[in-house]
């Protein structure tokens, strides 16, 4: 029984459009002047690199870039990456991108600062104290790793997503920049959308801060759902209903990325502090084993999670209803709870995230390793408001089926 909840976030956090020129004086300012950059091949081609790297030139910094990131990376990725940057010595690391490279990234620092392998640092709680400098740049709307304590990389061997969480991984500067979304392709920025829903539904609903099974004052993964949490999932999940549809159809509306860039990173500091769930304890397993992005896994788990997780959440999911633009007026609570699984429904379709498991190849044969694997995650079960056995996961994977 815990009596008291903490919040992080990103040391300092820049928001606005064109706040990326102001990373010159931000990194001056602390003093840093060699500068690692990770980043990948397409936001080289999209000319995002140059844009970050120009105003570092313009204040005297000197940085190198580490183009060789990619989507859901891989363990050896991350390896591979700090040997460059080993090379380079550089005094801060920034990630550049969605996810993949901010946790790259992320990782990047950690070993700079401690050494070894990445997997000596898997679970919570495995870094020994602060990693290199850290500052992050989002360049899709979606992950929130940009405040978060987590990185997540693909181990490939196990066929399973591992995630570092560590206070210590939270960047000290996180600069986002909704310009820098605004040429995200059509299915990047439908996937990390949703992965933001998903962030903000599953901290919204998740186990109360009071009943986590932990002690008062220890450091916890995630505190479950309190207040403040509350606040920013309720800002994030109305701000995606409201805009997630217009940015994935309307690829240069400004007010829907801009909408969807401040929802990403509300939903980012709601579930790094509250909790994610279920949901992404499924997905783990599933984009270990089949080509999906983390979002569109998760996106197409979520209306499952949601239904059994409706009977102990029904207030919540009622709130979630009118949030997310349903109309609610004259419903009783029951049948409004019922109208967030139909609003997630009905804009993961009009964005084309799949609905089924099998559309991704998934064989009904995978489904009890899926939930054997998540139920082992189990920081993510203690989160979950509905405590479940590895038979209710199983029914969870087979409705997705
Ligand atoms: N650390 C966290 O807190 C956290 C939270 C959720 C998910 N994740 C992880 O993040 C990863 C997913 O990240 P993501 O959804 O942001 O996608 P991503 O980083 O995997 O990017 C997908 C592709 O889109 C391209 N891209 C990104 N922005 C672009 C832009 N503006 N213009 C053109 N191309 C662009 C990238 O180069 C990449 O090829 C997964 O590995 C997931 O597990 C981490
Ligand atoms: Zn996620």
């Amino acid at each position: 029984m815990r009596t008291a909840w903490n919040f992080h976030s990103a040391g300092q956090l820049v928001f606005g459009r064109g706040s990326c020129a102001q990373l010159g004086t931000l990194l001056s300012r602390r003093k840093l002047a060699r500068v690692f950059v990770v980043a990948d091949p397409r936001l080289q081609a999209a000319g995002l690199v140059e844009q970050v790297s120009r105003p570092l030139r313009e204040s005297g910094i000197a940085a190198q870039v580490f183009a060789g990131g990619e989507p859901e990376p891989a363990v050896a990725t991350a390896t591979r990456a700090a040997d460059v940057a080993r090379q380079f010595g550089p005094d801060c690391v920034l990630g550049l991108g969605g996810g993949s490279n901010m946790d790259l990234a992320k990782i990047v620092a950690v070993l700079l600062a401690h050494g070894g392998e990445p997997a000596r640092y898997f679970g919570f709680d495995n870094v020994p104290g602060p990693v290199a400098p850290l500052v992050c740049v989002p360049t899709t709307a979606g992950t929130g790793s940009e405040v978060s304590h987590a990185a997540v990389l693909t181990d490939t061997a196990n066929h399973i997503k591992v995630s570092t969480l560590s206070q210590h991984l939270r960047p000290l500067v996180a600069v986002v920049d909704p310009a820098l979304t605004d040429n995200c392709p059509r299915q990047v920025t439908a996937d990390s959308g949703i992965d933001a829903l998903t962030h903000a539904i599953e901290a919204y609903t998740a186990i109360d801060f009071d009943q986590l099974a932990a002690p008062d004052g220890a450091p916890v993964a995630y505190e479950g759902r309190y207040p403040l949490g509350e606040c920013l999932a309720e800002k994030a999940i109305s701000l995606i209903g409201q805009h997630l549809v217009a940015a994935v159809e309307g690829g240069g509306n400004r007010a829907g990325r801009d909408g969807m860039a401040l929802a990403a990173t509300l939903a980012g500091l709601a579930f790094s502090n509250c909790a994610v769930a279920v949901v992404h304890a499924l997905e783990y397993p599933l984009g270990g084993a089949v080509h999906v992005s983390h979002g569109a896994g998760n996106g197409l788990l979520l209306p499952f999670v949601m239904r059994y997780n409706l009977p102990v959440r029904q207030a919540a999911f009622a709130r979630i209803a009118a949030l997310l633009g349903e109309n609610v007026a004259g419903l009783d609570e029951s049948a409004a709870a019922e109208r967030a699984i139909a609003a997630v429904e009905r804009i993961r379709g009009q964005i084309g995230i799949p609905t089924r498991l099998r559309d991704l190849g998934v064989k009904r044969e995978q489904l009890p390793l899926f939930a054997e694997k998540a139920f082992a995650i189990k920081r993510l079960m203690g989160t979950n408001p509905r405590q479940p056995s590895e038979r209710d996961l199983l029914g969870i994977l087979n409705a997705a089926f």
